[in-house]
């Protein structure tokens, strides 16, 4: 699971994910994952996944299935996905057109 923690210039044209709280929430994830003893995960911070706008994004794989994080309250949906596949329906990515 990859967890873009990308960083701009307060005065950037485009967002980031950092801004909305990535690297926190990246954290908070990684230890979720620990505390429920979800083996054969890595949670991982990664750098500018190009959907700045739809982020914090979020990529799951093998799956490729890409979420738009809100906070710590999508962790059981995203421990759900980890543990049994299930697909967190509400939280997938939207990208704008
Ligand atoms: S800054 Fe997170 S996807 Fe670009």
């Amino acid at each position: 699971m990859f967890i873009c923690a990308h960083e701009r210039p307060a005065d950037a044209t485009r967002e980031c994910c950092a801004a909305k709280g990535s690297l926190e929430l990246m954290k908070a994830i990684k230890t979720a994952a620990k505390v429920e003893g979800i083996a054969n995960i890595r949670v991982q911070k990664s750098g500018c996944l190009s959907n700045c706008e739809n982020g914090v994004s979020c990529v799951v794989y093998p799956e490729g299935v890409w979420y738009t994080l809100t906070g710590e309250e999508n962790i059981p949906y995203l421990m759900e996905h980890l543990r049994t596949g299930t697909v967190a329906k509400h939280l997938l990515m939207h990208p704008e057109a």
